[in-house]
């Protein structure tokens, strides 16, 4: 029986986009998910086989787990169980004999003071000490932050985000991301490696807004809200004290540094030159 894949948080944003990545280079992909109710829904994007499980139960990633030589690790974002779920994810990887262990964590996880930030890197430190055979994924902030507010920002025609116009981010399209993620995954030569994957461009708000206005025709203006105004919306959409807290932390944080990155790793990965944001505007555009 040929080995599969087990990517984790395979129903999630990310996880649909490197589940479709991995199926489309011929990967055996088994799409770990917790409501069974999602199953027909990741066969149809690749998926050939389904485990259903809990990332807090150790049991359902052992059963999970059998068969699956590799495994994709894609945490829930901003858990504070990060390091603990991704350590049954480690424990059950050496019971089962995994020999790669993918882990998708975040761009500079040695920012601390972002909470979310410090729980990845000491899950990297875990893992690095595991002695399991891994590689590390490091993304940038994703473009597809613009996809939840699309029809918004084409309404009123304004890009706010609660930080200021004037910061900028290299961020990447998460198409790049998962196509690279399934290259680290399925090719020789990738273990014990760490590779930090930003976009080609230093983009602020502005910067996008005006993007945006190129390509849709419409007069977009970038602005900043504020952090009352993103709390009072995260609480409306039932998000728990701790992921508020979180969320503040990390956009009063790009408010002053913004999140920069260099884009050279992620094309060398892809052997080709990661997408520009305006590319990424046009999809979108002709999609809605
Ligand atoms: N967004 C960015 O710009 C960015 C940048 C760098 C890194 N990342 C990282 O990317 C990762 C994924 O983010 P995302 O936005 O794709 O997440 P997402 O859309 O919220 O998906 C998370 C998935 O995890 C599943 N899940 C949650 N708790 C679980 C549990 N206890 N057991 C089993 N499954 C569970 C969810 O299942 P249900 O479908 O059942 O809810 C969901 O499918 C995060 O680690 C984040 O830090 C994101």
């Amino acid at each position: 029986m040929a080995m599969s894949v087990l990517v984790t948080g395979s129903h999630g944003r990310t996880g649909k986009t490197v589940v479709k990545a991995l199926a489309e280079r011929g990967s055996n992909v088994r799409a770990f998910i917790r409501d069974p109710a999602q199953e027909s829904e990741m066969k149809a994007i690749g998926a050939s086989s389904i485990a259903v499980g809990d990332m807090d139960e150790p049991n359902t990633i052992l059963v999970a787990l059998e068969g699956c030589d590799t495994i994709v690790h894609i945490g829930p974002p901003m858990h504070p169980d990060e390091k603990a779920m991704t350590c049954h994810f480690v424990d059950a990887a050496k019971i089962a004999g995994v020999s790669r262990f993918i882990y998708y964590s975040v761009m500079h996880p040695l920012r601390r003071e972002v909470r979310h930030h410090r729980l990845k890197l000491d899950t990297e430190e875990m893992l690095i000490e595991s002695g399991l055979p891994y590689s590390i994924v490091q993304p940038m902030r994703y473009m597809q932050h613009l996809e939840p507010i699309w029809s918004k920002v084409m309404a009123d025609g304004v890009h706010a985000m609660p930080f200021n116009t004037q910061v900028k981010f290299n961020v990447v399209d998460l198409l790049d991301l998962a196509e690279a993620t399934a290259r680290i995954t399925l090719g020789e030569g990738w273990l014990y490696g760490t590779y930090e994957f930003a976009g080609p461009e230093a983009l602020s708000q502005s910067d996008m807004a005006e993007i945006i206005s190129k390509v849709t025709g419409k007069n977009i203006e970038a602005a900043h809200f504020s952090i009352e105004a993103l709390q009072n919306k995260a609480r409306a959409n039932g998000a728990s004290e701790d992921r508020v807290d979180q969320m503040t932390i990390m956009n009063q944080h790009y408010n002053s540094f913004g999140f920069l990155g260099n884009s050279r790793i992620l094309e060398r990965v892809l052997e080709r030159t990661p997408g520009t944001f305006e590319n990424y505007v046009r999809r979108l555009y002709t999609q809605s």
